[in-house]
């Protein structure tokens, strides 16, 4: 029993010495390959057998010895093998060196060289029959001094390399017909090498993965290779770079003694790397920073205009404004409307800013927008709270007030926009007469009638303060039409006015409103009163002369006084006039700018007396003298030169612009 034990133990390395190797690795993550040089397994399981260096060699061999023959004498037993590679060039047309699949005597090659000895032998080793080394060689370089046949060649090496037969590599399709192959294609291709022991035959096989293996071999050589391969040999590849650099990689590899290699999984093989490595990682190198910055920049860019359009667009919206919402125009649709405030859009430059014209962009609706230019928020509220409540006049005699928007230190009226401009325009700085009588005294009863609806008409009174030509603008029909409520003040009815400063333009201003401060309807008519003269004159109320000012008022009245009125007219209207409309114009403008505020007419009775509904009063009765006109003239020119040169209290009311238009007198 003993013995028996003892018989079966000595046996047993026998037993494993005869055993016949038999591999397969789909991807050799899990190998334990014997690797040197600059051979590696990649973390996805490719046998990368030379990296990206210049001159150097790779090996990879299976760990354990493989047994060819049973004795050392004995003939070697067929073997087959197969295996995937594929070489990836830095240049589409340039590699090197190439793949060998070897059989040799030791596990790596010592003493081997790069390039050309592909790994294998050495200038003094090279041919010699003790080296005891055979392989396959798929070689992709042209050595002249190896009698290389191309550069793309399957060859088959015994001791040396100098090919015992080589052919170049392609593939017999199973019609017969020859397919080159290109062996630096960064294609996976497929070989088989078998050995037929009884034959004495090597055949050797190549084909694209995706090919099955071809009937006829690539490459068919008669050998026997009983004097080069020994008992116990080692099994695996070689492979070498020159001055090219070249990834060599065998992605699957089967191997067996005495029978056919197992077939490989061609869907278990890891992933080759991107082809074109080299050039993906010159797209990562410059391409990418590239695009990081142009993102970037651009990103930046696209910041920088958000931002400046924000700003651009910027408006102030507080909280009280809320319930104005349906009357706040948006100043984006403003800039767009007037095509970003463009000279070409301007209309006019006013006492209290530049007006311009535009379109506003859905409802393709023509309006004019006034910049109005505020410091202070003082006031605001009470200004807006107004020209809300302006913005509800509707008369066929007042430019609607649309809407309004606010910007830090501005803001914006919106109107409808009046095709003909102002009046004033068409009165002064003409050689010829533009408005005829008929076209004036339309215009006079249309303003008359816009006067009367501010003061009468509606759930408060709105005393314009401002009424003379330049704020009498034309529609489309020269209908008269009452603008500017700039200075506008509103009172509910019944209720004192309240003293403010005193705004409007000197020549319209009544006498007893720079006195008091205070104004009133009467005011207003007083100032009808001096556009009524303008009107029907042509002349501005106070006129700059040499040696002295013409006061209008006070030559009309002196032209009745000689009792020639109608001489007062403009002449440029020359005969084509109504005599007596003309003189009933001209004895009302006397009458309404009269100096006792009390005498003066209401504008319901000025719209009579226009009509002719009534009969007007006779001058003399009302005490009408060239001295109280002048007197309340000059009064009210001194006051107010001395009186109120620059007052800057009120937001809008009194800001410097309104000075300064006191001061030009009659603009
Ligand atoms: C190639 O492999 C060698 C040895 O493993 C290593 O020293 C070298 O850095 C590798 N080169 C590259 C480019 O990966
Ligand atoms: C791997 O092979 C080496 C010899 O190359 C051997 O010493 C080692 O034990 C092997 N390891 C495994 C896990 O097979
Ligand atoms: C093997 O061959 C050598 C000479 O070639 C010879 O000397 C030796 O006896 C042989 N051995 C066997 C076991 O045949
Ligand atoms: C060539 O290789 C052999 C081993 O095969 C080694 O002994 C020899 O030193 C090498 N010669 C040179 C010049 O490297
Ligand atoms: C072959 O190599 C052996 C030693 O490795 C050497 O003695 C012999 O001269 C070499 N033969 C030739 C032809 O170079
Ligand atoms: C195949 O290669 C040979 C030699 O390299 C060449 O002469 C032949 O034209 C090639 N055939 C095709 C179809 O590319
Ligand atoms: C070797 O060739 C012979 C004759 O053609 C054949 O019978 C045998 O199966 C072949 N052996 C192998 C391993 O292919
Ligand atoms: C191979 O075998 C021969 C004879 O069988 C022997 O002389 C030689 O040393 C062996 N070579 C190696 C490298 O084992």
């Amino acid at each position: 029993m003993f013995f028996k034990i003892l018989a079966v133990l000595s046996l047993l390395p026998v037993l494993a010495y005869a055993q016949e190797t038999n591999f397969v690795y789909n991807g050799f993550r899990s190998a334990n390959l014997s690797l040197d040089g600059i051979a590696g397994v990649t973390s996805n399981g490719l046998l990368k057998l030379t990296n990206d260096t210049k001159q150097r060699t790779g090996h990879a061999f299976y760990p354990d010895p493989v047994q060819f023959k049973n004795s050392p004498n004995g003939s070697v037993y067929s073997f087959s093998t197969a295996f995937v590679f594929a070489i990836h060039p830095q240049y589409a047309t340039l590699s090197g060196h190439g793949i060998v699949f070897v059989i040799a005597p030791q596990r790596g090659l010592p003493g081997s060289l790069a390039s050309q000895y592909l790994g294998m032998f050495n200038e003094t080793d090279n041919g010699n029959s003790t080296n005891h080394v055979f392989g396959v060689e798929l070689d992709t370089i042209q050595s002249k001094e190896f009698n290389d046949i191309d550069d793309n060649h399957v060859g088959i090496d015994l001791n040396g390399l100098r090919s015992a037969n080589s052919t170049p590599a392609g593939y017999y399709a199973d019609g017969g017909e020859f397919k080159n192959l290109t062996l630096i294609s960064h294609k996976e291709m497929q070989v088989w090498v078998d050995y037929n022991g009884t034959e004495k035959r090597i055949d050797v096989t190549l084909a694209p993965i995706n090919v099955q293996k071809p009937q006829t071999p690539l490459l068919s050589h008669r050998q026997d290779l009983s004097s080069i391969i020994n008992q116990s040999m080692y099994v695996g590849f070689s492979s070498s770079t020159g001055s090219v650099l070249t990834s060599h990689y065998v992605l699957g590899w089967s191997f067996r003694v005495n029978g056919e290699a197992q077939a490989l999984a061609p869907s278990q093989l890891p992933k080759l790397p991107r082809i074109g490595k080299k050039e993906t990682s010159k797209v990562l190198t410059i391409g990418l920073p590239l695009m990081v910055l142009f993102v970037v920049s651009m990103l930046i860019l696209s910041v920088v205009y958000v931002i400046r359009r924000k700003r651009k667009f910027a408006e102030v919206l507080e909280e009280w404004e809320r319930d104005y919402g349906p009357h706040r125009f948006k100043f984006k649709d403003l800039y767009i409307a007037t095509k970003g405030f463009r000279d070409q859009e301007l209309l006019g430059t006013g006492g209290f800013g530049r007006v311009y014209r535009g379109i506003l962009p859905t409802s393709r609706m023509e309006i004019a927008v006034k910049r109005v230019s505020h410091e202070s928020r003082q006031g605001m509220r009470e200004f807006v709270a107004e020209i809300i409540s302006i913005g509800r006049l509707r008369h066929r005699n007042i430019v609607s007030l649309l809407g309004y928007c606010r910007r830090k230190g501005e803001l914006l009226l919106v109107y409808d926009y009046m095709p003909n401009g102002s009046l004033d325009k068409y009165l002064h700085n003409q050689p010829k007469a533009t408005l005829n009588w008929k076209q004036r005294l339309r215009v006079i009863k249309g303003v008359a009638s816009g006067l009367l609806y501010l003061h009468e008409g509606w759930e408060q009174v709105v005393i314009h303060r401002d009424i003379k030509a330049s704020n009498i603008l034309l529609d489309a029909e020269l209908n008269g039409r009452l603008g500017d409520f700039g200075l506008a003040r509103l009172y509910d009815h019944g209720t004192d006015p309240q003293t403010t400063h005193v705004v409007g333009t000197l020549g319209y201003l009544a006498p007893e409103h720079t006195r008091t401060g205070k104004a009133t309807r009467n005011t207003d008519v007083y100032a009808f009163g001096a556009f009524l003269l303008e009107v029907a004159c042509g002349r501005r109320p106070i006129e700059r002369r040499d040696p002295e000012d013409v006061i209008l008022v006070d030559w009309v009245f002196s032209c009745w006084n000689r009792g020639a009125i109608l001489e007062a007219r403009d002449p440029r209207l020359g005969a084509e006039f109504v005599e007596e409309e003309m003189e009933l114009v001209l004895k009302l403008g006397l009458i309404c700018s009269h100096s006792d505020p009390l005498m003066r007419p209401s504008m319901r009775q000025v719209l009579q007396y226009l009509e002719g509904d009534i009969p007007m009063p006779e001058l003399l009765s009302m005490g009408l003298s060239s001295g109280g006109l002048t007197f309340a003239h000059r009064e009210g020119f001194d006051d107010l030169a001395m009186s109120y040169p620059t007052s800057t209290s009120k937001a809008f009311t009194n800001s410097s612009s309104v000075a300064e238009s006191h001061l030009s007198g009659g603009r």
